[in-house]
């Protein structure tokens, strides 16, 4: 498991934050919503529940983008062998370890009022229970979070109270803390150059919400090629998540489908076949 403390620059962290007249420091740059350390998501708004159970079977090797950490845990939770995670902003790491750890620490109550405190937070160390859960996390995100303790950088999105149906139920909570403890696997990078860190095949890659920030094709399209090298044969990549998202790209995954049909195949699934504003999902098979 790689260790980027070295790679932490504190300074430029800061930077991309600034003073309100509150005190409180918060991500500046609206136009570059994601960035090196730009601030995590406390909780997924996709139905992570029904991505995550579309590929049970045990054994399977997931590589997913950290986010929130609830990818990466609905997988753990569903038994996926082996999980790595990825993500352009290094505040996801630290969300997925705090994540990781608490799910082992706390009590359920106690985990969801973490989840609402860490969004508002303006001085993490402050949280109720937080000392125990950082006592188990990486020197990496524990470092980070020390040096960032009074920036908001779990404040990305919604105010979680706005879509609690997302956060994990009790029963969910214990089927994760009966799961192991490790940390999981974490490569800091921008998703153009992700193929450069990975050394395996994988039976799932999913880019959940973020090739909806991608507007370039050629570059959604090299993307899609690099990490097709990357999928175990019949691994799928799920490329785009949630009904809008899919449909507004329908044209541009129906070319793709086109020129990528040697080696693959595209395909949409809706959460209720019947209905056609269901949650759906696009993802790219590889056939050979
Ligand atoms: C809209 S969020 C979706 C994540 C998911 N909803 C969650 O919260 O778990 C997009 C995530 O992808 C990351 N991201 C955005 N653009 C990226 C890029 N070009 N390369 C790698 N990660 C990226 C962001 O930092 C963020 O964690």
């Amino acid at each position: 498991m790689k260790n980027y403390e070295k790679e932490l620059d504190f300074d430029n962290a800061k930077k991309g934050y600034k003073k309100l007249d509150n005190g409180t420091f918060v991500y500046k740059n609206v136009i570059q919503p994601f960035s090196k350390f730009s601030p995590a998501y406390v909780l997924t708004n996709e139905d992570i529940r029904w991505i995550s159970g579309l590929t049970q079977a045990k054994d399977i090797r997931v590589l997913t983008v950290a986010g929130s950490g609830d990818q990466p845990m609905f997988y753990r939770m569903h038994g996926a062998k082996e999980i790595d995670t990825f993500d352009i902003s290094f505040c996801s790491k630290a969300m997925i370890d705090i994540k990781n750890s608490a799910a082992h620490k706390l009590r359920y109550e106690e985990y969801v009022n973490l989840i609402q405190d860490l969004y508002k937070s303006d001085d993490i160390s402050k949280i109720p229970n937080i000392q125990n859960i950082l006592s188990e996390i990486p020197n990496d995100s524990l470092t980070f979070i020390q040096q960032m303790k009074n920036y908001l950088i779990f404040a990305n999105g919604l105010n979680p109270c706005e879509y609690k149906n997302f956060i994990l139920t009790k029963k969910e909570f214990e089927q994760m803390r009966s799961r192991t403890s490790t940390p999981f696997n974490f490569i800091w990078t921008d998703i153009d150059n992700l193929h450069l860190h990975l050394t395996k095949k994988y039976n799932v890659i999913n880019l959940s919400n973020i090739i909806e920030y991608m507007t370039d094709k050629d570059k959604i399209y090299q993307t899609l090629i690099n990490l097709r090298k990357h999928l175990k044969p019949n691994g799928c990549i799920i490329v785009q998540t949630g009904l809008l998202g899919v449909h507004k790209k329908n044209d541009m995954f129906y070319e793709l489908n086109k020129d990528l049909k040697n080696w693959a195949k595209f395909g949409k699934v809706r959460k209720n076949p019947k209905d056609l504003n269901s949650y759906t999902i696009a993802f790219l098979q590889r056939t050979r």
